[in-house]
Formats: C-alpha cells, sequence, structure tokens
C-alpha cells in the first residue's frame, strides 16, 4: 500500500485547501468592528494542521466528490475547532499557540470568550448553509459534547479522579467526538446514508485517531526542551491538576520499587493545592521513568492496529483508496508539534 506524508495529503488536495481558506475567510473577516477584524485577521495568520477540515474533505472524496457543501462543512468543523482552541486558552491561561501569542494573551479574556463565540457562530452558519440537517445537527451535538468533555475535565482534576477509563471518556469527549463528526459530515455532504456500513467503520477509525491524537498531545506535556518546536506551553496539564495518560499509568501501576516515594508523587498529583515548579518536574520525570511515556506509545500503537482492522474489514485489506487514511494514523503518532 502506498505512504504518503502529511505534506503529499496536503499537496493531494491543495485546490480545496484554498477554497477552504477562501471560506473560512468569507465567513470571518469584515465585520462591522474594527476591533474584532483586526484579531480575527491576526489570529488566521498562524495555520493549524489543518488535520479536522482534511478528514472531511479526504472522507467526501473517498465517497464522491469534493462539492461546495464539502468545502461549507470542512470550514464549519475547523472554525469549531479554533472556537474551541480559543475558548480552551482562555480556561487554561495559556499564553501561546502555534508559535504565536494567544488572544487572551495579546487582549484579554473577555475579547477571546468573544471573539470564541464569533467564530463558533461562523462554524454554525457554514452548517446551516449546506441545508443539510444531518450537518447541523452533527455539529450541534457536538458543540454540547465538546463541553461536557472539558467541564469533565476540571471536574475529575478538582475530584483527583486516577482512573483509565475517566481520562478515556474525557479524550473520547473533548477531541475524538468532533474527528468521529469530520468523518460523518463529510460523508452526509456527498448523500452517503446514516447507516452505511462503510461510514460505521470510518466512524470508528475516526474515534480511534481521535483517541491517538490528544494522547501524542498530552504527551507533549512531559517535553518541555521541546516547547518551541511544538508551538506552545508545556508541563501546563499537572499544574491544573491534570493528570495525563503517561503520569496515570505511573500513578497506579502496583510494582513501584520504591513505594514511599510512589506515595509522596501520588499526594503531591492529588493535592489540592497547584504543585511548584520542581515537583511539577519531579511528577513529569517519575512518569516518563516509571515507563508512562511508553505506555501511551503503546496504547496508540494498540489503537492504530484496530483502526487498521476495523478499515480493512469494511473496505477490503490494501485498499489503495484508504492509503491517506492509513497515512494520517501514522503521522498523527509519529508529529513533532
Ligand atoms: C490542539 O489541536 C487541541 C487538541 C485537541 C489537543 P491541534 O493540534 O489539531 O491544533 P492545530 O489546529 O493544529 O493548531
Ligand atoms: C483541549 O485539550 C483540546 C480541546 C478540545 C479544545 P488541551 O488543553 O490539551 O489542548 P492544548 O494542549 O491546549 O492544545
Ligand atoms: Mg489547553
Ligand atoms: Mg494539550
Amino acid at each position: 500500500m502506498t505512504t504518503n506524508t502529511y505534506d503529499d495529503i496536503k499537496e493531494s488536495i491543495a485546490p480545496e485547501l484554498a477554497r477552504l481558506h477562501e471560506a473560512i475567510h468569507h465567513t470571518l473577516k469584515s465585520s462591522s468592528n474594527p476591533l474584532l477584524n483586526t484579531v480575527v485577521e491576526s489570529y488566521l495568520q498562524s495555520k493549524g494542521k489543518l488535520i479536522r477540515p482534511i478528514l472531511v474533505i479526504l472522507t467526501a472524496r473517498l465517497f464522491g466528490d469534493v462539492s461546495d457543501k464539502v468545502i461549507a462543512s470542512a470550514s464549519a468543523v475547523e472554525m469549531l475547532h479554533n472556537a474551541s482552541l480559543i475558548h480552551d486558552d482562555v480556561v487554561d491561561e495559556s499564553k501561546m499557540r502555534r508559535g504565536a501569542p494567544t488572544i487572551n494573551a495579546v487582549w484579554d479574556n473577555h475579547i477571546a470568550v468573544l471573539v470564541g463565540d464569533f467564530f463558533e457562530a461562523g462554524a454554525l452558519s457554514q452548517a446551516v448553509s449546506t441545508g443539510d440537517i444531518r450537518i447541523v445537527d452533527s455539529l450541534t451535538c457536538l458543540g454540547r459534547i465538546l463541553s461536557l468533555g472539558e467541564l469533565d475535565q476540571i471536574y475529575n482534576a478538582r475530584g483527583h479522579t486516577l482512573s483509565e477509563e475517566a481520562y478515556f471518556k474525557i479524550i473520547n469527549q473533548k477531541t475524538a467526538s468532533l474527528f468521529v463528526s469530520c468523518v460523518e459530515i463529510g460523508a452526509y455532504a456527498v448523500g452517503i446514508a446514516i447507516d452505511d456500513p462503510r461510514l460505521m467503520a470510518m466512524r470508528r477509525y475516526a474515534e480511534l485517531l481521535g483517541l491517538c491524537f490528544q494522547i501524542r498531545d498530552d504527551i507533549f506535556d512531559y517535553f518541555p526542551a521541546e516547547t518551541s518546536t511544538i508551538g506552545k506551553p508545556t508541563a501546563n496539564d499537572i499544574r491544573e491538576g491534570k493528570v495525563t495518560l503517561p503520569l496515570l499509568y505511573a500513578l497506579t501501576s502496583e510494582d513501584a520499587p520504591d513505594p514511599d516515594y510512589h506515595q509522596m508523587m501520588r499526594q503531591a498529583a492529588m493535592a489540592d493545592d497547584q504543585p511548584d515548579e520542581d515537583m511539577i518536574e519531579a511528577l513529569y520525570a517519575y512518569a516518563r521513568q516509571r515507563g508512562g511515556i511508553d505506555y501511551a506509545y503503546t496504547t496508540m500503537e494498540h489503537l492504530h492496529s484496530e483502526a487498521t482492522t476495523v478499515l480493512s474489514a469494511a473496505f477490503g485489506a490494501d485498499n489503495e483508496a484508504l492509503a491517506p487514511f492509513h497515512s494520517i494514523f501514522r503521522f498523527i503518532i509519529d508529529r513533532r508539534k
């Protein structure tokens, strides 16, 4: 089977991506408020990886032609994603995103919340423009699930829940759900039925991809030396009480060589007060030493192999049309930002 780099994939849909940028600019630019226009313009200058709209476009291409309806849908998911990032940076008090200062850092939280709302409204208007109630429905349900995921995360952090099941539920809601919507919307936009078995397989693929996406993102937090490549702050999660998979594994594994130190690490991670900088480094070092990073990579490989099995069962093994989806999975696990 052909394997492509992420750049090859982007290159293969370059005209569609140009249409996507045009749709996003058209929706968000030239409002009646000069401040809003300035903020939007500077925000749109640093683009992300565009993984979600790319998934919409590739899914549409798998099942049909990339019509204007597909582009409107892809622009809707990218704007919804950006709305959630703009709001997330307020919630996480984060100062850097995509290598540039966040809206809350340059202006303030008030502006960031309102600009995030503006992106969200843009997403819904693009979804409505498709005239397809299934696309609107998928996106509005998603808005609910994303906020639930973020709220569960805060609730668990405050309650100091150390459970892998709770972790997977959160990352499913806050991240994988959007990936599932991307393939649904891409398929609906080219007329695929809700219960088409190939779409069922694509949904599961997207869920597994989304879970890996968040696990990989969570690993970034453990490597402060790479902050400038990643383009956003590291060592932030534990500061906010979020125990992600590598540390969760270290804190819940039962064969700790030094039980007293293990207990101290557990208490530090579960304390109500924010750990100080030395303790944050100690916790991350403990996660790395106890094999938490390796465990997270092994988990991703299991999810990856399930995704390969699901796609092969629905579309046939080595089906060339699926090549970009396999390549994207590899990219998500191996990426450096
Ligand atoms: C970051 O998403 C938020 C998470 C779900 C971890 P991306 O890493 O896809 O952000 P951009 O759009 O590429 O910047
Ligand atoms: C939040 O996860 C992702 C959203 C669904 C908005 P993170 O808080 O880990 O995302 P980053 O690391 O800030 O991009
Ligand atoms: Mg964040
Ligand atoms: Mg993160």
